[in-house]
This record gives C-alpha cells, structure tokens and sequence, in this order.
C-alpha cells in the first residue's frame, strides 16, 4: 500500500517536471538586441575591430601582424598577393558589400587589404622616392602606423580599372555606391573629403575600413564620419 502510494506520487512528480519543463523551453524568448557602448572594444588593441591607427596612434608593438588573416571571396587585383588576405571578420563583411553592390550592378575588386610591417616599409619608400617625404606623408602611412597593418582596412576600385586609387573614384558610379552604401556593411571611408585636420590624410574616397555595423550605425545616425572625431581622439596633427 506505501509502496504504490511512493511510485504514485514519484510520478506525478516526474509528470510535473516534465511539464513544467515544456513549459519553459515554450516560452516566447527574449532576443536583446546590443546596445551601442564606446567602452565595447578597444580603440588601442591592434586586434580590435574598433582600434584607432594614425600618425599619433602608432600599432602596439610596431610590427604587429593579425592571427587571423585569410583571403576573402571577392574579385582581387593581386589574388596571389598578401595585399589580398584581410581579417576573418573583414573578409566576410567584404563579401556581403561586394554581393551587395552587384544587385545594384556595381562591380567592385579589392585592391589591396592587409600590408605587413615590411611592406608598408617598401609602399611607404617608394613613395618617398617619387614624391619626397612631406607629399608621402599627406597619401601613405610610415610603417607601423598604417591602418592596413591590421588586416581591417581594405583599398576598393571598379573591376575596370577607372578611376584607380585616384580621388575620381568618389565621382564613378562605384564610388557614389560605396560611400552610400559601405556603413550597411560595418564599413566607413577612412579618410573622407576635407577631414584631413582629423584624419592626417587626404581624401582616399576608395579607402575602407571595418569596424562593425554597431558603430557606423551609430557614427551614420549621429553623422559623424571619422573615428577620430567619435572618439576624440588626436590624429591630425602629424607625427609625434
Ligand atoms: N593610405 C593610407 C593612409 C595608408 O597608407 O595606410
Ligand atoms: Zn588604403
């Protein structure tokens, strides 16, 4: 008699925890959206997707190099070069840009993305033997300080060549559609028109960077077109 009376409520027990359980796992669940936070990332950690790079902000160390680098799925000047790898989260940001444009009919092909400390070195003094030192400053980063050390930057033309790392870029039907387009994406144009007492450099209208659609959602909402201006931060004014 003590004994059925045991199993019996052992398994209304079981019978009340099973339900209780369909219950929970029915419950309509509560999706929390992330909520905009300029403490969220790093603006000095190298590896962070919100790190700021210029001529005050130097890499740390100098020659730092991404763990993360792969080559993206896009169309590419120089497929063999490392100039065509970028970080993971970039490339795949990249590929949803490039899908992006080509419903609306635009053709973009990556130029150059990540560039080694050595590299940067080669880009920067080639530059200098051509132009001099005070123009290269004005256009190309020394290196150690060039956003494209980070593998989140990344340079863009049409797939016909026009208008190749040349301000004519912003007037291609290319470059009106990434600078309308390119914050859907998680991606700012660096170094914009007349930013230059912010940035340190002139317009590069082909010139990307990824930072994550939390923040050029915020930086488009508020206007704001620089990180140097959204995170009050020194840049402009030349090398220390
Ligand atoms: N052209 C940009 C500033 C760079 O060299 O990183
Ligand atoms: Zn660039």
């Amino acid at each position: 008699m003590v004994k059925s009376l045991k199993i019996s409520l052992l398994s209304t027990s079981l019978v009340l925890i099973i339900l209780g359980c369909l219950v929970w796992y029915n419950q309509p669940k509560i999706i929390t959206k992330p909520v905009f936070n300029k403490a969220l990332h790093s603006t000095s950690d190298p590896a962070s997707q919100w790190v700021v790079v210029n001529k005050s902000r130097p890499l740390n160390p100098l020659t730092y190099t991404p763990t993360d680098l792969v080559l993206p799925n896009v169309a590419t000047r120089y497929p063999a070069g490392e100039a065509s790898l970028v970080a993971s989260s970039t490339a795949k940001a990249l590929e949803h840009l490039f899908a992006g444009a080509k419903l609306d009919n635009i053709n973009l092909m990556l130029t150059s993305g990540y560039r080694s400390y050595a590299y940067q070195t080669d880009v920067y003094n080639g530059y200098v033997s051509s132009i001099g030192r005070v123009e290269t400053d004005k256009v190309s980063a020394r290196p150690g300080y060039s956003e494209h050390q980070t593998g989140l930057a990344a340079d863009i033309e049409p797939t016909n060549y026009k208008c190749e790392l040349d301000a004519c870029f912003a007037t291609t039907p290319e470059g009106k559609w990434l600078v309308a387009n390119a914050y859907k994406y998680g991606f700012i144009i660096r170094y914009p028109a007349d930013k230059t007492a912010a940035t340190g450099y002139s317009f590069e209208p082909w010139h990307v960077r990824y930072v994550g659609t939390l923040l050029t959602t915020e930086m488009h909402n508020r206007s704001i077109e620089t990180l140097e201006e959204f995170f009050n931060l020194s840049g402009g004014n030349g090398y220390l």
